[in-house]
């Protein structure tokens, strides 16, 4: 019988994060204070994220242990099942091998609560009693609610406009795992007043809604804010699933040719992909490609500068592919994939080319992930499906060019929130957004305000 899942058992799981701050080549360019312009100091932050979660924002330890806590945490869901994908490779009738990481088993069904239950954890230990956060698709926000559920904090999620309208089930989620959820722009801030005033239809975006998110908490002690992407600890959090994708493809003899995931702010593909790109540091050939949507081409088109993080300018310079802090994408469905920035290791990645980046237009994606669909039986995510769509590019390549390949994707969550989107995909109401060269061209400008990293 051929095997499809591998798994490990609960004693196999990681006990550490991988952080690659300690194995770069070169180092990072660090974030800037935006009054000083000079590096930032865990002071510059310690009004925004707990202190334990700024020392590990600048840890340069390559290991850091998963604390007890959040294991306990973790073993509700982990290890998650890395499978083969016979039927979609069958499909494809292509010489590749697909494996995949089933990222959707988790109870909020993505990769976020990897994170989410490691930073609600440490704001815990730190004595923090209200968090604050912003959503795209409502995925990082639920995850983020049920988090601050499991570890008695309250919890305040600022949810882009346009995924409210289309997602009404992850509010629910939020709602019953306790949390409270305003669209955004809301009117919950001085941020949120202004711009729907200005534009009272405003879609939102997640630049915006993190400085409302950052304004909700700012000024209490009590309370502080919590990022679902972007940052170096939420990356080395979900670096989990990575670890244990390469423990699992070990049992199994194999090793990719090529490690996929999809890019929002980088942290599912940093998950999967950091551990893998150690190894190609250390001289192992291996092709790892972020996808992303050719309306919000942060790494493809976007230039490598300092930008904020957020509309407001409230957050650190950082340095990193962007599209101007400004720039409000389209509203595709894949609402977790509509942030102007990019990870600062991810960005890093891709300048030393370590990180091959590709982009997709949504109604490829949704292609792809009605082909998987259609397989494989899981609904992908609507974020989920570039990865697939990338998979299906690197499946056809090999048959061009005659090649075996194995290929190991981050499947980073499940679509059946997401259902509404497929609606609209079925029923021919989607759409490709070309993104004009003048945004580029105007991205370039606002950066160039900066200092360069
Ligand atoms: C299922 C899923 N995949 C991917 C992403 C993109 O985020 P990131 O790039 O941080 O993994 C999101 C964000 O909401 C998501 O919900």
């Amino acid at each position: 019988m051929k095997q499809v899942k591998v798994v490990l058992t609960e004693e196999e799981i990681p006990r550490q994060w991988y952080n690659i701050l300690a194995d770069l080549p070169t180092p990072m360019s660090p974030p800037l204070h935006p009054g000083t312009g000079q590096p930032l100091g865990p002071d510059d932050m310690a009004a925004i994220f707990p202190m334990n979660l700024i020392e590990q924002e600048m840890c340069p330890d390559r290991w850091v242990d998963i604390p007890e806590g959040v294991m306990e945490k973790y073993l509700l869901w982990r290890p998650t099942p890395l499978c083969r994908a016979y039927n979609f490779e069958k499909l494809l009738d292509a010489p590749v091998k697909i494996y995949y990481k089933n990222e959707g088993y988790s109870p909020a069904g993505s990769h976020k609560p990897n994170t989410a239950v490691a930073q609600a954890y440490y704001n815990k230990v730190f004595g923090i009693k209200k968090i604050s956060t912003e959503t795209g698709a409502g995925q990082w926000g639920s995850a983020l609610s049920m988090a601050c559920q499991m570890f008695g904090i309250e919890c305040r999620v600022f949810m882009v406009r346009v995924s409210y309208d289309q997602k009404p089930y992850r509010r629910l989620m939020m709602q019953t795992w306790g949390a409270q959820c305003f669209p955004s722009p809301s009117d919950q801030t001085e941020t949120g007043r202004k711009i729907l005033a200005e534009n009272p239809d405003s879609p939102g975006s997640l630049g915006i809604a993190i400085s409302e998110a950052i304004e909700d908490m700012i000024g209490d002690e009590n309370a502080r804010y919590s990022l679902g992407s972007v940052l170096n600890h939420v990356l080395l959090h979900q670096t989990i699933v990575g670890l244990e994708a390469h423990k699992q493809m070990e049992k199994i003899g194999e090793y990719p040719d090529v490690v996929i995931g999809c890019a929002g702010g980088g942290s599912n593909f940093a998950g999967l992909s950091l551990p893998f790109v150690r190894d190609k540091i250390h001289g192992k050939e291996v092709a790892i490609v972020a996808a992303e949507p050719q309306s919000c081409p942060t790494m493809t088109r976007g230039p490598y500068a300092y930008d904020f993080g957020d509309l407001a300018m409230t957050t650190p310079l950082l340095p990193m592919h962007s599209l101007g802090h400004d720039f409000v994408p389209a509203p595709i469905h894949a609402g977790g994939l509509r942030y102007h920035g990019m990870a600062p290791i991810v960005s890093h990645c891709v300048k030393e080319n370590l990180i091959e980046a590709r982009s997709y237009n949504q109604l490829d994606t949704f292609d792809a992930g009605v082909k998987w669909a259609r397989t494989e039986g899981y609904i992908p995510a609507p974020e989920t499906d570039h990865a697939i769509a990338a998979v299906v590019e690197e499946a056809m390549r090999a048959k061009e060019e005659g090649k075996e390949k194995v290929i190991l994707f981050n499947w980073s969550g499940h679509g059946l929130i997401d259902l509404m989107s497929y609606d609209a995909y079925l029923s021919g109401k989607l759409f490709n957004y070309d993104l004009p060269e003048e945004v580029i061209t105007k991205a370039k400008e606002t950066v160039a305000q900066y200092p360069k990293p």
